[in-house]
Formats: structure tokens, C-alpha cells, sequence
């Protein structure tokens, strides 16, 4: 007889917003791989599909929606449609997330808000819409994406780094208001992931190299690296976890000096 891993995610639908891409692509293939049957929900509905391909050479079961955080109607929709159809999420990963790298006295109103309707507006679409799906399922649990700059920064960060420490309380304050339909609610922070949204930095090997710095492990993380520690938030494994902040940063945000007197 074999006894079933709490690691698992079998028998479980779990809805991957942001899943055509970088650590949400890599979460919705390890959700395949434990045993999920996965909704790849993105924007880019032709790179969703990608990824549902990917996941069904694996071995896996998903399917492709289009779905845009930034509005309430499109998330609003997404769920119940879901739903109509025979998914009953249980779990939720909402990773969509923008930068615009520029000192608070050059950034202007128009940028401000294509990072805060996104990060923190799409996160709260996500986050609502996505809870009260999971309380109609019998319960579940969300993985929002926050960043080690929800904690520390630097120049340029600023909206960023707001909107991040947003999805933070964003998290907790769902956590409180849904646990009582046992859904638990937890954010990812990570260090530096390879991934698209890092490309631009990727170029500049001096900027690659002080955040490589930065970390005790000295790399960057692959996003497969990510995908881990969301899989475990999602699963039984994690089922006193809720509310709380999963730095996964390679030990960025640990240590403030390099001095060693050995
Ligand atoms: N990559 C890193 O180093 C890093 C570090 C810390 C935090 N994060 C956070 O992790 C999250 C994911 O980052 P990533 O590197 O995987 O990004 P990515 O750019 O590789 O992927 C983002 C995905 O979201 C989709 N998307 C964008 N706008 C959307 C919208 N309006 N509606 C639906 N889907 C939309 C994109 O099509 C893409 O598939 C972000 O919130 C980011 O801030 C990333």
C-alpha cells in the first residue's frame, strides 16, 4: 500500500494567472507534475497554450484561458466560468507583476499607475475573485508573488517596492477573512529568477553580478526554484501555513554585512 505524499496535489484544480511565463510557467508544470489538473490563465492566451502543450508532453493534464488582471469584469468571469464548466479550484497562483526601474522624482503619473493597476489592482482582483472561487470549492490555497523589495530596496524601486509590500497585506488580511472557509492565503518572496521580467538586467553583466552579490548562495535562482516552495504553499503539506511571507531569495534578505573575523 502506498501511503499519499502531503506534498501532493492530486485530485486538485489549480488556477495559474500569470502561467504563460517565467515562475508561473514553471509553477503550472511542477502543479502538472504533482498531480494537478491546471488552468494556465494569462494575457498571452497563444503562450498559455504553449505551456498546456508543455505540460501535456509531461504527462499532464491543463487547459489554456485569456484572463487580464488589471480588470475586475475579466477576473470576475474567469472563475464562475471555470466553474460552469466542472473545475472546482482549489488552489490559485497569481504571479503577473511589472517594474519600471526609475527614481521616484523621474517617474510620472502614467507610469505609476501601469505598475500599481497591475501588481496591486490585478492582485486584488485575483486575490478576491480567486478566494471566493476556493471557498465554493470547499476550501483551498492562494500563492500571491511578492519580492524581497515588499522589505528591503534601492533607488529605482519605489512603486515596485510599494506595490510588493501591497500584496503582502494584501495576503495577510485575506488570510484572516477566509480562513473560516478554509482557504489559506500565503505570499512568495523572491531574491533574483531568471526569468523574462529580468532579461533587461541579464544584459548588464556589472548590474547581474551586484545582485548575484547580494545572496549567500552566490547565483541567481532558476525559476523551477520558485515553483517548489509555491507547490508546497499550495499543498497539504503546508496546511498550517497561512498568512505568512515564504522568502525564497537565496538568503538576500538574511545578512546586511560580508564581514567574517575567522
Ligand atoms: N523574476 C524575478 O527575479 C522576480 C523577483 C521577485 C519577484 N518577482 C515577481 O514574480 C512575479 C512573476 O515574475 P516573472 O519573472 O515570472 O514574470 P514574467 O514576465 O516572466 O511572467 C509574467 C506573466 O504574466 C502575464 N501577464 C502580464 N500582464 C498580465 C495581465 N494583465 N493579466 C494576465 N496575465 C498577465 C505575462 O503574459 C506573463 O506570462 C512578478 O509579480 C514579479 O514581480 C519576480
Amino acid at each position: 500500500m502506498t501511503i499519499a505524499s502531503p506534498f501532493s496535489l492530486a485530485g486538485m484544480d489549480v488556477v495559474v494567472i500569470g502561467g504563460a511565463s517565467g515562475i508561473g510557467e514553471a509553477s503550472a508544470r511542477l502543479a502538472a507534475r504533482s498531480g494537478a489538473r491546471v488552468v494556465v490563465a494569462d494575457r498571452d492566451e497563444a503562450a498559455a497554450g504553449r505551456v498546456v502543450a508543455a505540460i501535456a508532453r509531461e504527462g499532464g493534464t491543463a487547459v489554456a484561458r485569456e484572463v487580464d488582471i488589471r480588470s475586475g469584469q475579466s477576473v470576475g468571469n474567469l472563475f464562475p466560468g471555470l466553474e460552469s464548466e466542472g473545475f472546482q479550484p482549489r488552489g490559485l497562483v497569481s504571479t503577473p507583476g511589472v517594474n519600471v526601474r526609475k527614481r521616484l522624482a523621474d517617474t510620472n503619473e502614467e507610469e505609476f499607475e501601469r505598475v500599481v493597476s497591475l501588481n496591486l489592482k490585478g492582485t486584488f482582483h485575483a486575490l478576491r475573485h480567486g478566494a471566493a472561487s476556493l471557498a465554493r470549492s470547499g476550501g483551498g490555497s492562494i500563492v500571491l508573488l511578492s519580492s524581497i523589495r515588499s522589505q528591503v530596496v534601492e533607488a529605482g524601486q519605489g512603486v515596485y517596492a510599494a506595490t510588493k509590500a501591497g500584496i503582502v497585506q494584501l495576503a495577510r488580511t485575506a488570510a484572516a477573512e477566509w480562513a473560516a472557509s478554509g482557504v489559506r492565503v500565503n505570499a512568495l518572496a523572491p531574491g533574483v529568477v531568471e526569468t523574462p521580467l529580468t532579461a533587461q538586467i541579464e544584459k548588464r553583466p556589472d548590474w547581474k553580478q551586484a545582485y548575484t552579490d547580494k545572496t549567500l548562495l552566490g547565483r541567481w535562482a532558476s525559476a523551477e526554484e520558485m515553483a517548489a516552495p509555491t507547490v508546497f504553499l499550495l499543498s497539504p503539506a503546508a496546511s498550517y501555513v497561512t498568512g505568512s511571507v515564504l522568502f525564497a531569495d537565496g538568503g538576500w534578505t538574511a545578512v546586511d554585512g560580508r564581514f567574517d573575523p575567522l
